[in-house]
């Protein structure tokens, strides 16, 4: 059977997550996440997916000390970022970086995932701050995982911020078998190592089918400017047959379950922006105009419309988007090429000859 992108294949059985696109639901080991982002942390549900329990207190303790322990980058690789030239992508830059650690003598597959979910939030603010000639804030071990991004990027504490950025982190670390996911697999099929595998999963992500699109929810708010404006902008765009980025989604044929989440979360603000008013308004009129357009098709937002929400507010740099997403998907790279390694069989499919 010949189906290209293998589209609709099972390739493989994970109990990480289960996506039920019809109904809206998205679960990490059988837990909604939506609940998961209610009562629990990033370390928390990370140690979830990736160790498959909760952990008790001291397992907690221990996973967060491993954490915070391994933020600080070694002074090779602080050497390797000073090189790259001032252009260079942060996502190449990110891919470029994670290639060149090692393990150290008797570090496991489980110790190097902790290290790598640790210090990819290091290397993505060294890189920002230096594309921006700011000086680097070094990681602060008296802040969580989340509360240290926002620190390390901004120079500020804001709890605020920190709480929504871990409910879209949470949102975004596990999604099935997508294409930066899957090459992890591949990768680690072949008995390589983590590193190889993250390697070959950011690269994957950085593709503008993948790991690109809030930006272009961002162009879209931007365009819209007031509220007044929304009607006429989403009419031009779909006269002209263009998608109105941020809505629809291959799998989802309801509401995305994370962006419902996101939602809640950001309107729980204690001070609207102007701009989230915006987005909420934008959301309503364009749904309500989808329908009747395109009747047929059930067309609401999806998490890439409240992450832009989520950057704009927090003020993050659209350079940054597909690095802080790498971010949160680290954890589901790790726990899936673990699972691969329990069971594994390296993926070798078919290819249909269609030459002389
Ligand atoms: N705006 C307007 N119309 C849309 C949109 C949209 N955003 N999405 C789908 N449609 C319409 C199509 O025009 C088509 O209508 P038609 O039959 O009248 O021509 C119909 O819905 C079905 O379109 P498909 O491309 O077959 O739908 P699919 O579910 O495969 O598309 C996709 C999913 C690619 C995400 C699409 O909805 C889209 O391009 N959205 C905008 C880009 C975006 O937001 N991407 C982020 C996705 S989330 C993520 O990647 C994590």
């Amino acid at each position: 059977m010949f189906q290209p992108g293998l589209k609709g294949i099972t390739a493989v059985e994970t109990k990480l997550s289960n996506i039920d696109g019809a109904r809206g639901l998205l679960t990490y080991r059988g837990i909604p996440v939506e609940r998961l982002v209610e009562k629990y942390t990033f370390e928390e549900v990370a140690y979830f997916l990736l160790y498959g329990d909760f952990p008790d207190e001291s397992q907690l303790e221990t996973f967060i000390n491993q954490l915070k322990r391994t933020r600080q980058l070694p002074l090779y690789i602080e050497n390797i970022l000073n090189l790259f030239p001032k252009e260079m992508q942060l996502m190449d830059v990110l891919r470029t970086v994670i290639s060149a650690f090692c393990k150290d003598l008797g570090e496991t597959e489980d110790s190097m995932a902790t290290k790598l979910i640790a210090t990819i939030p290091t290397i993505i603010a060294y890189r920002y701050r230096q594309m921006n000639s700011l000086t680097f804030i070094a990681p602060n071990q008296s802040l969580t995982h989340v509360e240290n991004i926002v620190y390390m990027l901004t120079g500020e504490i804001n709890k605020e911020h920190a709480k929504i950025l871990e409910t879209y982190l949470l949102l975004t670390m596990e999604h099935g078998l997508n294409a930066s996911t899957f090459a992890a697999r591949v990768t680690i099929s072949t008995e390589s190592d983590l590193i190889s595998a993250i390697t070959s999963a950011l690269g994957t992500m950085k593709g503008p089918l993948h790991g690109g699109a809030p930006s272009g929810v961002i162009d879209l708010l931007e365009e819209i400017e007031t509220s007044d404006n929304i009607r006429e902008v989403i009419h031009k765009k779909l006269q002209k047959k263009e998608r109105i980025m941020g809505f629809g989604h291959r799998v989802y044929k309801t509401y995305d379950p994370r962006a419902e989440a996101l939602k809640k979360r950001i309107v729980e603000m204690e001070d609207l922006p102007n701009w989230i008013q915006l987005a909420l308004e934008t959301e309503q009129e364009t749904i309500r105009i989808l329908q009747r357009l395109k009747p047929n098709h059930r067309l609401y937002t999806n998490v890439e419309y409240y992450a832009a929400a989520i950057m704009k507010t927090l003020n993050i740099d659209v350079a940054l988007f597909t690095a802080i997403f790498s971010s949160s998907r680290i954890v589901g790279w790790c726990a899936h090429a673990l699972e691969q390694l329990e069971n594994n069989t390296i993926f070798r499919p078919n290819a249909l000859y269609v030459g002389q």
